[in-house]
């Protein structure tokens, strides 16, 4: 237990560095990753699905299952060896926090200071991918550690 407090302790530090969530949603996100609770088959049904993650337009990866896959963005191959579960989240929660001009949607929370974007109103305020959703990404893409 005090091991696992540590971890997050160092982990919330980590975070804390990249700003933009509150203490507390980093904190959780946090907890999240010390005790993983994502489902990788739920994730990857939502990597997959051209109508939910949509992640294929822009990315490709070892799916050989999957046609027309997208050269926008990096090959997620080997993504599970290259980042933690922390660098995972970040990056499908907000990649914005390390790239301010990525290309990325925002998959989690939009951040109050692009609150001003052009959304529908069916869809504005709510994000993307429910906080389960993005456990169940970020634990299928930990698995993805093959080059
Ligand atoms: C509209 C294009 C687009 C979509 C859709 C998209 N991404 Fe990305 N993604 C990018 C780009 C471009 C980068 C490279 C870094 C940057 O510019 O932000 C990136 C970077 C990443 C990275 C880090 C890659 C590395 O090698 O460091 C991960 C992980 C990632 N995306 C996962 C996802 C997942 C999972 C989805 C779907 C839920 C998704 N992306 C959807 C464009 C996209």
């Amino acid at each position: 237990v005090v091991l696992r407090m540590a971890a997050v302790a160092v982990m919330a530090i980590g975070c804390a560095a990249l700003a933009a969530p509150t203490p507390a949603q980093t904190t959780a996100a946090a907890a999240r990753d010390a005790a993983p609770s994502g489902d990788a088959q739920r994730g990857q049904a939502i990597v997959l699905d051209r109508t939910v993650g949509l992640c294929l337009l822009c990315h490709s990866g070892p799916f050989p299952s999957e046609r027309f896959q997208g050269n926008l963005a990096p090959s997620l191959s080997g993504i599970g060896a290259r980042l933690n579960r922390a660098q995972l989240r970040d990056r499908v929660e907000d990649s914005r926090r390390l790239n301010p001009a990525s290309i990325m949607p925002t998959y989690g929370p939009q951040p109050a200071s692009t609150a001003d974007q052009r959304v529908g109103q069916a869809f504005d305020g709510k994000p993307i991918l429910s906080a389960q959703q993005i456990d169940d990404v970020v634990a299928f893409l930990a698995t993805l550690t093959a080059p």
